[in-house]
């Protein structure tokens, strides 16, 4: 029995500490050196190449590095082996602290005050209060509902918008595709936090854009393909958007020259939201490969149905 990791390599370093200290009795091998490919049970990765999943013949559980999956090619993948998404704190604070920084830039207009920095204009901008300010979370999943509960003390009037119906305190909660245009009609700032899926690809189209308040913006933590690229430059050149924030792109990274990079009202991050963070990831897995290996259920398993 072995465990396999193939992503960054200095990162990996610090997973291999871990489980030498913590588990030492379970080999962790760092790609490309996979030790004897027929003892790997466990594949810790972000994007497993299909020849190496073909040659793990033994391949039990596939960890996916981060909490989405859809740059895995999950049909790839052997029905028999159990795929398993990243859920752990530390991605869960990177992605807060993220959602927050662009709510409280596009609530307080610091791409309008930087632009006008730039040209040497005192301006002064009308301050809307928090509760005037209607912020809205597609995905209410372990992501969205950690940015809902870090925007609540601010005081805005947060909706949220999932495939099932979910309850979430202080929330007013939208589900399904019939509720849609109900939801974005109350989001001034609309973040993403979908996984992509077939039914989320380009989503953030024109037709949803025409559902949001004028002026409204928007906040893509989601993935670069829930957004139709020219529906957006369309929408903030018209004003029926006034900005957006965008950690994510397709592809990535955004090509040299590409309209993105010098939009005044874009603001443009190269994925780097909720990155997983090794000291507390690599805890999390163990626990999930003990469990496991004493025949228990593991967590945060995807629903290949779903897409997520
Ligand atoms: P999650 O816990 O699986 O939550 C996903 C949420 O999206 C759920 O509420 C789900 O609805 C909802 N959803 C899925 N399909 C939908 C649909 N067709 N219509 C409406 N709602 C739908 O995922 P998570 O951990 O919060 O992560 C969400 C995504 O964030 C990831 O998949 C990834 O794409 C992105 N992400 C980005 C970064 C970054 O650095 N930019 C970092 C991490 C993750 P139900 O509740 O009904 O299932
Ligand atoms: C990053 O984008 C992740 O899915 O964790």
């Amino acid at each position: 029995m072995s465990i396999l990791y193939r992503s960054d390599a200095v990162r990996g370093r610090i997973w291999a500490e871990i489980f030498a200290a913590e588990a030492p009795e379970l080999p962790f091998h760092i790609w490309p050196d996979t030790g004897d490919t027929a003892a790997v049970e466990y594949l810790i990765a972000w994007q497993p190449p299909v020849e190496l999943l073909r040659s793990l013949s033994r391949l039990q559980v596939l960890f996916s590095i981060g909490a989405g999956v859809d740059q895995i090619g999950l049909e790839q993948v052997p029905d028999s082996v159990s795929i398993v998404r990243m859920v752990e704190p530390g991605l869960v604070s990177g992605m807060v602290e993220f959602a927050t920084m662009a709510v409280l830039t596009l609530h307080r207009n610091v791409l309008d005050y930087h632009r006008y920095q730039r040209a040497g204009t005192w301006r002064q901008m009308e301050v809307i209060p928090a509760a005037k300010r209607r912020v809205g979370v597609m995905g209410l999943g372990v992501l969205g509902q950690a940015v809902l509960r870090a925007l609540a003390p601010f005081g805005f009037a947060l909706r949220g918008w999932s495939r099932t119906p979910k309850e979430v305190p202080g929330v007013t909660c939208y589900s399904g595709s019939g509720s849609l245009d109900a939801f974005l009609g109350g989001c001034d700032i609309l973040i993403c936090l979908l996984p992509l899926t077939d039914a989320t690809r380009h989503i953030l189209d024109s037709q949803l854009f025409r559902h949001l308040p004028q002026g409204a913006s928007l906040v893509n933590v989601g993935r670069g393909g829930h957004l139709d690229q020219s529906a957006l430059l369309d929408a903030l050149d018209s004003g029926r958007l006034s900005a957006a924030v965008l950690d994510v792109c397709d592809p990535e990274p955004l090509p040299a020259g590409h309209p993105f990079w010098q939009h005044p009202s874009i603001l443009l991050t190269p994925h780097i939201a909720g990155v997983t963070r090794p000291e507390t990831a690599a805890r999390i897995v163990l626990e999930n490969i003990r469990r496991h290996r004493r025949g228990e259920p593991l967590r945060d398993v995807v629903d290949r149905s779903a897409g997520y």
